[in-house]
């Protein structure tokens, strides 16, 4: 019997077989894994350094039984040190086990932002109905439905993993989470299909963005850090005519990108990194990883040094990343028709709750709110600079100005320094709240 085996073996002795936990035992899994990664007992030797790194993090794991060293909330939690062990933890291990897996040890996949701020002002009680745009890690729909035992949640998510994840709430609280896969845009077909008519629902929470799920995830591409295929799709292969963020870089032509980089990302190196994305395809190859991607952007703006709003240093690709992603899955209209959508299904009184992450976002979302919009879009230009003097006709200016909604608060809310503390992707989150007035 080769060492490594004996020394994993002495390792399983501390993690016992739990028979109540069929089919999502991690001390079942680890012994599966174990004996088709090392061949079982009959193999003489294995050599693999990799190896000794993860049984260190499986060793912490196994000593961790009573969560005094790593407490669920710390990064480098029970979750973190799973991730440590790819050999035994394949990806597919993640979307399967890992939902189960969260409940059992209280570990977030995703860490709900201003939740406290949502419920105060979403006011989820009595038999309301909700929809939960963003559903995600079912975060903010966990606090709604723990709120009131006759609320109920109509959850929405693009991404077919977070579907799965709102179908096993649905279990948890039956008769209560009502899951839907589609995007924004999808919605009025999805809820023609529910009979679920317009002017009826009482609360909707957009919570835009990317969830932790997907940015931690390295085979989707969002994340600079880890490398993994540029893909960025937050719909995976949901829509077969979605390209992904590398086929996007292999096509499209350099002014167009240069655009997406300046706009999308406020980037002021845009047109060089454009240059060199597409110079690229010609003199290197095409940029078809995360990794190749930040790299290029590094050496491109000649390795600057930037710091993010918590004066952390963050790489110079983040928003050459932010801007493909926003591209990838046309956020930006998404998130206008969103509002729209918001309009049109909340009822007389009804309640919207959004959380933005930048300001593009919370650029449409406020001029929805304050009645700057023009054919049902938001006006490309802030309402102070559409100048009286131009503009004689008094319905005009009444019509631009007449809005649907009641904000309910003075000014925007910004998440509070503990939560920034306690997570720091909640750093620019911008809450508002509305009543829909007519
Ligand atoms: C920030 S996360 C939401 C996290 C969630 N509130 C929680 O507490 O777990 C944003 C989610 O919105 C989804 N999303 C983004 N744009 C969408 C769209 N246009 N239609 C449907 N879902 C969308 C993403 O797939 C992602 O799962």
């Amino acid at each position: 019997m080769s060492n490594h085996y004996k020394k994993f073996l002495r390792l399983l002795e501390k993690w016992p077989v739990d028979k109540t936990k069929q089919g999502r035992d991690l001390g079942q899994h680890l012994r599966t894994s174990l004996e088709q990664i090392l061949g079982g007992k009959n193999i003489v030797a294995v050599n693999n350094p990799k190896l000794d790194k993860q049984f260190q993090s499986l060793e912490n794991l196994a000593n961790n039984i009573y969560q005094q060293k790593y407490p669920p909330k710390r990064k480098n939690s029970r979750t973190m040190l799973l991730r440590r062990c790819p050999s035994f933890f394949p990806q597919r291990y993640f979307s399967n086990v890992l939902p189960n897996l969260q409940k059992e040890c209280g570990k977030k996949l995703h860490v709900p932002v201003m939740a406290n701020e949502t419920i105060e002002y979403l006011k989820p009680n009595d038999n309301r109905v909700i929809i939960d745009m963003t559903f995600g890690a079912g975060g903010h729909t966990r606090r709604i439905l723990e709120e009131s035992k006759t609320v109920k949640v109509i959850a929405l998510d693009r991404d077919p993993f977070a579907y799965k994840l709102a179908k096993q709430m649905e279990e948890e609280f039956p008769g209560r989470v009502f899951p839907i896969l589609g995007r924004f845009s999808e919605l009025p077909t999805l809820l023609t299909q529910m009979r679920i008519p317009q002017n009826s629902i009482d609360g909707i929470l957009f919570d835009f963005g990317c969830s932790s799920m997907q940015f931690d995830d390295h085979e989707r591409g969002f994340s600079i850090s880890k490398d993994g295929p540029l893909d960025m799709r937050m719909d995976r292969d949901r829509c077969p005519d979605q390209p992904t963020a590398a086929q996007i870089l292999a096509k499209i032509d350099e002014r167009d990108l240069a655009k997406i980089i300046k706009y999308y990302g406020d980037e002021k190196h845009a047109k060089k990194i454009a240059r060199a994305i597409v110079d690229a395809r010609y003199s290197v190859k095409r940029i078809e990883t995360t990794r190749e991607l930040a790299d290029l952007v590094h050496a491109t703006c000649g390795g600057e040094v930037r710091m993010d709003k918590l004066n952390r240093s963050s790489h110079v690709a983040t928003k050459t990343f932010q801007a493909l992603r926003i591209f990838v899955n046309n956020e930006l209209n998404e998130i206008n028709y969103g509002m729209v959508l918001a309009e049109r299904y909340l009822k007389i009184g009804g309640r919207l709750i959004t959380i933005t992450f930048h300001s593009l976002e919370d650029t449409i979302v406020k001029r929805h709110l304050v009645g700057n919009i023009i054919d049902d879009m938001a006006n490309p230009m802030s309402l102070k600079f559409t100048s009286h003097m131009l503009c004689h006709d008094k319905a005009q200016i009444d019509n631009l100005l007449d809005t649907n909604w009641q904000q309910l608060h003075k000014h925007v809310i910004v998440p509070r320094f503990e939560e920034i503390e306690d997570n720091p992707r909640s750093r620019s989150a911008k809450f508002r709240a509305a009543l829909k007035l007519k």
